[in-house]
């Protein structure tokens, strides 16, 4: 029933805000953020030095060359721990209102440990902190990014609930050391991403899931998550201003009218949308129902004992529950769903469980990553999902972009903002979304994980051949400076 109800509201609420006008305004409302981001592992280079612990990143990369495009890893990169201060002559020059970048976590604690600060990291972080706020650009730092000490990975990693507790320790030495600098934060960045593809998928640390481990992964870190916010809001709320997470929300479309596609369509975005949302925006502080009811019934099938989703306690719900001041949302693409006719395969996995069939339309314009294509009508209806399904919670746009191979007239990926944007601006005015800010991926060409340095995303180009990784804006660095300048999209 609450999935034939949620169905109903969102075609119906939904019907007229979908039918995409022309907005009457092309600028966003005044105090709108306009941002760029980056990530420790994909920028900063400088792996094993001033005292920095392994990540599982360096480990994989190193250990498993032929996972990664060209055998290329984040060893040096753009190499940012020694150019932050080009970075951030680089934001100044596109005056954005804040900078959104992650902290490596053994670079921090190279052991995994708390009472083992690695005094180098800490100070490469202030100094970085220091020049964002001498030229009046708002940090939003990520605590996570992909890159746990190995550390951590040897004592099982995301699977082993103790993780929860070293989660914890960090972030009290990063609210400590920085939270006089560094007023928002957000504890993950896309666990989808590295719970799935890193226990089970292609990403670090590279291990098999038995259709266990990616939910074990979800657990704790969800765990870990309101673990944080509830320490942020006992200890820290005199010194930091708001805490979120970031969740990765791409587009899931019914592959046609079918009620069965559509039905398939709303269970998969519970799957991949709901799995972190849904304990923390919604009331219930636990996974969605509709998962829960399918992964309980798969499992029994399968001859678990018990069901292979986990359950929180009544005390990890309360704590869970609530536990974010705004949602940090990442968007790039559109799916279409369609319901697997087959049978259910013993085989224990999250792509059985969630029984959708994915895929994309040949027609919708390409990216240089075989995942993104361009659909910027998806933009909107996912914020919308996400109005309807979480009662409007505040949002931030912190990641959205295009990758395109090497150039600097880059004028696809104005076309891509343009569209991306114009649909933002339809879900915040006609929709009354509530969208606080918006962030480029990324300020410059990085290390696209499994990809190398073939996918670029970047408003800069980075030379990797050139000693000191010469960046160069493109043509959508002046496009997105003018953007942030005027608060309205560039005709
Ligand atoms: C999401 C991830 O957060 C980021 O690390 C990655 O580079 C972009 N998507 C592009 O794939």
């Amino acid at each position: 029933w609450t999935l034939i109800t949620s169905l109903v509201v969102i075609t119906l609420g939904c019907a007229d805000a979908y039918n995409i006008e022309s907005p009457n305004t092309l600028c966003f409302p005044e105090h709108f953020s306009f941002g760029v981001a980056t990530a420790a592992y994909q920028i900063e280079g400088a792996w094993n030095v001033s005292g920095k612990g392994e990540s599982i990143w360096d480990r994989y990369t190193h250990d498993k060359p032929e996972r990664i495009f060209s055998r290329q890893n984040g060893d040096v990169t753009t190499d940012s721990y020694h150019l932050y201060k080009d970075d951030v002559s680089m934001l100044v020059q596109l005056g954005v209102q804040h900078y959104r970048f992650s902290i490596s976590w053994p670079r921090i604690l190279p052991s995994g440990l708390s009472n083992e600060v690695n005094e180098d990291g800490i100070r490469y972080y202030l100094e970085l902190l220091t020049e964002l706020n001498n030229h009046g650009i708002t940090p939003i730092v990520t605590m996570y990014h992909w890159d746990l000490p190995q550390a951590l990975q040897d004592l099982g990693g995301w699977t082993n609930p103790t993780i929860a507790d070293y989660f914890v320790d960090y972030a009290r030495v990063l609210f400590d050391n920085f939270g006089s600098r560094a007023k928002t934060w957000l504890t993950f960045n896309e666990p989808m991403s590295f719970c799935h593809d890193g226990y089970g998928g292609n990403d670090a640390p590279g291990a098999r899931s038995s259709g266990f481990e990616d939910y074990m992964c979800a657990h704790h870190v969800l765990r870990a998550h309101g673990m944080v916010y509830r320490m942020y809001r006992d200890e820290y709320a005199d010194k930091i201003d708001y805490v979120g997470i970031t969740l990765d929300f791409s587009w899931l479309e019914p592959a046609t009218t079918s009620e069965d596609d559509q039905k398939a369509a709303e269970i998969a975005r519970q799957f991949y949308m709901g799995w972190y949302a849904h304990p923390i925006f919604s009331k219930t502080g636990d996974y969605p129902p509709i998962m829960r009811e399918r992964v309980d019934a798969i499992s029994k099938l399968q001859h678990f004992p018990r069901s292979r989703l986990p359950r929180f306690t009544p005390e990890e719900v309360k704590m869970i529950r609530g536990s974010a001041d705004f949602l940090g949302l990442n968007h790039y693409t559109t799916y279409l769903i369609s319901k697997n006719k087959g049978k259910i395969s013993l085989l224990p996995s999250f792509e059985e469980d969630m029984g959708g069939i994915i895929s994309q339309k040949k027609e919708w314009p390409k990216s240089n990553s075989t995942w993104l294509k361009v659909v910027p009508w998806g933009f909107r209806k996912s914020l919308n999902w996400v109005r309807l399904e979480y009662d409007n919670p505040k949002v931030f746009i912190t990641e959205n972009g295009m990758s395109l191979e090497r150039g600097l007239k880059d004028s696809r990926r104005i076309n891509y903002l343009d569209g991306y944007l114009k649909s933002l601006l339809m879900a915040m005015a006609k929709d009354k979304c509530r969208v606080y800010g918006y962030t480029y991926w990324s300020l410059l060409d990085n290390f696209e994980w499994t990809r190398g340095f073939s996918e670029r995303f970047g408003l800069y180009d980075v030379d990797y051949e050139s000693p000191n990784k010469t960046r160069t804006p493109r043509s959508s660095a002046h496009y997105f400076k003018e953007l942030a300048q005027t608060r309205c999209i560039p005709a």
